[in-house]
């Protein structure tokens, strides 16, 4: 089958390795990919929020699945766009409706959606500006820190957590003011929640799902999660302290009652779930919903997946994920996220990366590179995605460092403690 990817980041890159393992794919296209898709499938340069481009190489590129990497064009309708179009209709996309994809692009309807399905979360409520100063009254009930959250895609950085009553209030006034643009012209405030954070992952047909292993990833630019957030600098999976029991409660408290709540609620969902999650003492509890994998979380789960990926995304697109059997690799994965200098503030991109061919042992997912007449030069924040597997975290993690330290690039950074918390 011939199969169209959309996106161009290591999550996309760590999907196009494993697509390319199996036997069912004929023709494979990325838009727009990266220097690391090129040399798997046939890179086209478009733009992914153009869905004409996109309908343009379904039909001329005889496409028969479609797998969105990136939350921005689920958020924009591209399933609905999909299934509208008279042509389009018959090609399924990995990736939910607009309705479904409001479980991000909506920290309002993923909330409302919990609270509504009993799915444990912080407690919250949302304001606008007119209720503004109920929202100030709201701040005063709680105990510090306090949670708010731009509403709507701010590129990962719509979250702020402030000890400060007074500043709280003040931050709340900004952003409904527009400090994150119309994505915080509402804004959830909510309880701050203590434990420690992790991420489960399900492909669902919108009937039954299968669960993939969970990670941890490293969002903090510095070490000992420090500074500023980032997409991600690193990640772990397994996660140890995930054991069968408390992913138990995650699948019976969290996951079934998602999928219901789908359900019952009539949203078109095919596709994966990301649930970022926060383990409370023993409990787990919904921090947000991604609809999507996490990147660079993808970078450690996809290679535990030992089943046929194509497989499994055939069964999504025909309803029949029920009948799939799923396996992993037991052995551990971990990433080591190398990003310019500067990020995740200004950057400077287009440096030459060397030393690519000299890596062993590990695998690299390209993130934000590209090619550049015979050099692949730096194109983005995060650079290169170096994973590796071990029969301990310790073991993976030395492959991935001993190789982070041989890539080189100008401005080359990367955090030397990914998985410092856990044993
Ligand atoms: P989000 O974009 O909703 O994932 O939030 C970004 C980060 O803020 C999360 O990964 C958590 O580290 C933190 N966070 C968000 N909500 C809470 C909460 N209710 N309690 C504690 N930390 C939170
Ligand atoms: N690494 C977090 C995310 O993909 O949203």
């Amino acid at each position: 089958m011939n199969i169209l990817l959309l996106g161009s980041g290591g999550r996309e890159h760590a999907l196009a390795w494993k697509i390319n393992q199996s036997d069912a794919i004929g023709k494979f296209y990325i838009a727009p990919g990266n220097a690391g898709t090129a040399e798997i499938g046939d890179n086209i340069d478009i733009n992914i929020s153009d869905f004409k481009a996109i309908k343009s190489i379904v039909i001329n590129k005889s496409i028969d699945i479609v797998i969105v990497g990136p939350e921005q064009p689920l958020v924009d309708g591209i399933g609905d766009y999909f299934l509208n179009d008279k042509i389009l209709n018959k090609i399924p996309v990995i990736g939910p409706t607009k309705g479904g994809a409001m479980l991000e692009g909506s920290k309002d309807f993923a909330k409302d959606f919990m609270v509504r399905n009993k799915i444990p979360t912080a407690k919250y409520e949302s304001f606008t500006k007119p209720s503004l100063e109920e929202g100030k009254k709201f701040l005063e009930k709680l105990s510090p820190p306090y949670v708010l959250k731009a509403d709507g895609l701010a590129a990962g950085k719509g979250v702020l957590i402030i000890d400060d009553l007074n500043e709280a209030k003040d931050s709340l006034e900004k952003m409904l003011n527009g400090k994150f643009g119309s994505a915080s012209s509402k804004v959830v405030v909510e309880e701050f929640l203590k434990g420690i954070e992790l991420s489960v992952f399900v492909i669902t047909d919108g009937k039954s799902y299968k669960i993939l292993p969970e990670a941890k990833d490293y969002k903090r630019i510095g070490e000992g999660d420090t500074g500023l957030n980032t997409g991600g600098m690193g990640a772990v999976s397994p996660v140890p302290f995930a054991d069968k029991e408390f992913l138990a409660k995650v699948e019976e408290r969290i996951i079934k009652p998602t999928i219901e709540g789908l359900i019952k609620e009539k949203i078109k969902y095919k596709g994966f779930i990301f649930f970022g999650l926060i383990k409370v003492n023993e409990d787990p509890y919904v921090i947000e919903y991604n609809v999507r994998m996490g990147d660079p979380e993808a970078e450690v789960v996809v290679p535990r997946i030992k089943t046929d990926l194509v497989d499994l995304l055939k069964h999504t697109a025909n309803n029949t994920l029920q009948e799939a059997v799923i396996e992993y690799d037991d052995r551990t994965c971990t990433t080591v996220m190398l990003v310019s200098k500067g990020y995740p503030g200004n950057y400077q991109k287009g440096k030459t990366i060397r030393n690519v061919e000299k890596v062993e042992d590990s695998i690299l997912f390209h993130a934000g590179t590209r090619l550049s007449e015979s050099d692949i030069v730096t194109n983005g924040g995060r650079v290169i995605a170096i994973s590796s597997f071990g029969n301990n975290m310790q073991e993976a993690l030395a492959k991935s460092y001993k190789n982070a330290n041989i890539i080189k690039f100008e401005g080359k950074n990367y955090r030397n403690d990914i998985g410092f918390d856990l044993k």
